[in-house]
């Protein structure tokens, strides 16, 4: 093998994706293509070639992600695969270790086709995604539940212009949260057939503060939300009531209600919503330390010298800010870059990872001031 790095250029659009297909062993459409034809900047792809052939790729796309109390323009890493004739010969590592020099926001995220694969490269898991399923027969809201009301339903048209809107909304605070790009608002919405299951085509319903799509499966019996964005509680409340009345619908199923998500608590039985998986959502890479403290609130006053895999920084804030500076004094709690990412986004505790031996020192220090005041959940792939 004669393996080279290098980054790619526009002319090399088609070559990535052809390796895409291969590498993840799929078939995109027409309309698909023509869309990431506008959303990629290939100067941020880089590929390994094997003789003048692309055996490796991996590439980011900027967006501004959630963070506690906030926003932050990051890189989200993506489009990385080898191909299957080229794998465990330190591809993916070439890449990595290439990709890490080069990106310069505080922050690079991704989501991981495999747990083992990104936390030797300093990636920690932040969030997690749920999928839920209710019995809708029996799901009833609490009497004194909020009741809001305001719910319309809209077509696609409307939806594309209305549903950005809020999702930008929801985003400001939302940890680990996706700022959704025109392209793949345009993409979701067209809801072209192959992207149906054998379900309906998409519905789509409006309060002034959020939206939400779903489709029905089996005869009519199962409701599947597609997405549902919601940036006051009031619309949480009022479009789920309006999901959970279907007359003809059994069940509700869906990946969009992420852990510590209220809805439970809003209906007489919160069993009914029934957890059926619980894995890692965002990845997240602290590339700048200060940088990204700094960019984000704590819910508590927190006063800490943190030892950074060897490099020390004294952190100050609360809910109104944070400073941090590098120093030489002694730690009082010491961390990998990996740990670092998992607490960046507030979604685990520090004394968990305390307990995993992933954080030494006294982690209760940090503890409450690192977790989010609201469930994070990144809401659109990329
Ligand atoms: C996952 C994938 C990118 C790995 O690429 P690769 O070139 O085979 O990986 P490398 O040989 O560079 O391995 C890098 C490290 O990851 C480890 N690794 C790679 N794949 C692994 C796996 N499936 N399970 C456990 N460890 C794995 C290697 O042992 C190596 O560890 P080391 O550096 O500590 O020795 C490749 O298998 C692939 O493209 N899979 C299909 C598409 C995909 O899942 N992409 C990732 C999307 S998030």
């Amino acid at each position: 093998m004669d393996l080279t790095l290098r980054r790619a250029e526009a002319a090399d659009f088609d070559a990535l994706i052809q390796h895409d297909q291969r590498g993840f062993g799929t078939t995109h459409s027409e309309a698909w293509i023509a869309g990431m034809r506008r959303l990629l900047d290939l100067e941020r792809f880089l590929f390994v070639e094997d003789a003048g052939r692309v055996v490796g790729v991996t590439g980011s796309v900027p967006f501004p992600m959630g963070v506690p109390g906030g926003q932050l323009d990051i890189e989200g890493v993506t489009w990385v695969s080898v191909l299957p004739t080229h794998r465990r010969r330190g591809v993916l590592r070439m890449l990595m270790a290439a990709q890490l020099e080069t990106m310069t926001t505080a922050v690079a995220a991704l989501t991981a086709s495999q747990g083992t694969l990104y936390g030797r490269y300093g990636y920690g898991a932040a969030t997690e995604t749920r999928r839920i399923r209710i019995d809708k027969r029996f799901a009833r809201f609490r009497p004194e539940a909020p009741d809001p009301g305001g719910v319309r339903m809209i077509s696609a048209r409307e939806a594309r212009a209305h549903a950005p809107e809020v999702q930008a909304r929801w985003a400001v605070g939302t940890p680990g949260s996706v700022l959704r790009h025109d392209v793949l608002w345009d993409l979701f919405l067209a809801d072209p057939e192959e992207d149906r299951d054998g379900g309906t085509a998409l519905f789509h319903l409006a309060h002034p503060d959020g939206y939400a799509s779903y489709r029905l499966h089996h005869d009519r019996s199962t409701l599947v939300v597609r997405d549902l964005f919601a940036a006051t509680p009031e619309a949480h409340a009022a479009l789920w009531r309006v999901l959970l009345s279907g007359d003809f619908v059994s069940h509700l199923e869906t990946g969009v209600s992420p852990p510590g998500d209220p809805l439970g608590f809003l209906l007489t039985d919160p069993r009914l919503v029934e957890t059926s998986e619980v894995r890692d959502g965002v990845w997240i890479r602290v590339l700048d330390v200060p940088a990204a403290l700094t960019a984000r609130r704590y819910t508590a006053e927190v006063d800490v010298v943190l030892d950074v895999e060897g490099s020390r920084y004294h952190v100050t804030g609360g809910p109104d800010g944070a400073e941090c500076t590098p120093t030489a004094a002694l730690p009082d709690v010491t961390l990998g870059h990996s740990a670092l990412g998992t607490l960046y986004l507030g979604g685990h505790r520090a004394t968990t990872l305390a307990r995993a031996g992933l954080v030494e020192g006294d982690a209760h220090r940090i503890d409450t001031a690192f977790l989010a005041d609201r469930p994070p959940m990144h809401g659109t792939g990329f």
